[in-house]
């Protein structure tokens, strides 16, 4: 096991298989961290620009071939038995969507037992589906001694979640979960696929979270509706990509204000995080702050995404000495706010967002490495 991964909660996901599938052979285990968008929120389903980090926070899976017909699945006092490997509308959907993908794509993957354990908060907006269906998938891989690259693990992760899961996601997820660098940020262009990294230049500026506890489900009717009426939007200008709409463009448009209002948003948002990897590159905390607020307010007022409580965290973290700038994160309608800050302003940060929303977890999120990285046994180049 490569020995970055985090032992702790490794050890905890074997045990809590192994108190509910009864003794067995040694599992595969696996680690995936979770991820938080820096700026580019709401723009990887339209071709558009995201900077992102992998975080320290993450899921740890032991997986192992069941020695009967029967999957398994269990994660603190949750156990789940099941026939079938297919959707059923429990915990079960995630654990076990990575087996159909990987079949699918030609692996002889067995009916499995697996045990979940989590630093990472669920349904936040820090990727826990994805990080979950990574995780399994990579334990699977070293359970077959298989490997895939990183393109075709995500491909594979993706499939899991969006067309197995049903979960409507694009591609942001599973890209940060295993392509982060270690130490660095992520720039993916999701119109093309490609991906640099840009180095984390601080010692002294931290990211903190704050799970407002109110939390959102990507499966949910207002995400589906929010792609469903950017992509209308970019269909019925002709245009493939966000990054490829103009205001000109938009003004003319004989569209619903509705539609307009997303497109705005996709429009700003990947340009936003082309800015702000290259305020990353020089360093300069104030742009890279602002842009993230800036992208909050994108994500309030034309995406229409982000919800009283999340907007009461960002307005208590921006008030704070040291804290540059905070936005919520994710697929929004509740979940955690990132904000961008100061060691010294750190502490007093974490307590203003956590008194704004009655007492929400804080944490800090250490850009970490992804699973290309931390798994290169089973994610070959
Ligand atoms: C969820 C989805 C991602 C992305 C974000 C919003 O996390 O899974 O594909 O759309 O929301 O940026």
């Amino acid at each position: 096991m490569p020995t970055r991964e985090p032992h702790d909660l490794i050890a905890t996901a074997i045990r809590t298989l192994e108190d509910a599938g009864g003794p067995g052979p040694a599992p595969a285990t696996a680690w995936a961290p979770g991820r938080c968008t820096l700026v580019g929120e709401h723009v990887d389903y339209a071709g558009g620009n995201v900077l992102c980090v992998a975080v320290d926070l993450g899921i740890a899976v032991a997986a192992r071939a069941s020695a009967t017909s029967r999957y398994l699945v269990a994660s603190g006092d949750t156990v789940v038995a099941r026939s079938g490997a297919g959707p059923e509308g429990d915990i079960g959907d995630r654990a076990f969507a990575p087996v159909l993908a990987l079949r699918e794509r030609g692996f002889a993957v067995p009916v499995i037992e697996v045990g979940i354990a989590a630093t990472l908060p669920s349904g936040a907006g820090l990727a826990s589906s994805a990080a979950l269906i990574v995780a399994v998938s990579t334990a699977v891989l070293r359970l077959l001694g298989a490997t895939l690259t990183a393109r075709d693990l995500a491909a594979a992760a993706l499939a899991a979640e969006r067309d197995i899961a049903g979960i409507p996601c694009g591609p942001l997820d599973q890209r940060a979960v295993i392509d982060a660098a270690d130490g660095g940020a992520l720039l993916l262009d999701c119109r093309t696929g490609d991906e640099t990294t840009v180095p984390w230049p601080w010692a002294d500026v931290l990211l903190v979270g704050c799970d407002t506890g109110t939390h959102h489900d990507v499966g949910g009717a207002e995400y589906r509706r929010r792609r469903k009426e950017t992509e209308s939007g970019l269909k019925a200008l002709g245009v493939a990509s966000c990054q490829d709409l103009r205001d000109a463009l938009i003004d003319a448009a004989a569209l619903d204000l509705t539609v307009k209002r997303r497109l705005r948003h996709v429009m700003g948002e990947s340009v936003r995080a082309g800015e702000a990897a290259e305020a990353l590159r020089r360093g300069d905390v104030a742009a890279l702050g602002g842009l993230m607020s800036a992208s909050h307010q994108s994500l309030r007022g034309l995406h229409e995404v982000s919800t009283p409580a999340l907007d009461a965290v960002v307005r208590a973290a921006e008030a704070v000495a040291g804290c540059a700038g905070a936005r919520m994160v994710g697929a929004g309608f509740g979940g955690a706010v990132a904000a961008l800050v100061t060691r010294t302003g750190a502490d007093p940060c974490r307590r203003a967002m956590s008194a704004a929303c009655g007492g929400g977890r804080t944490f800090e999120l250490r850009p970490s490495p992804g699973v290309a990285v931390l798994a290169r046994d089973v994610v070959r180049d």
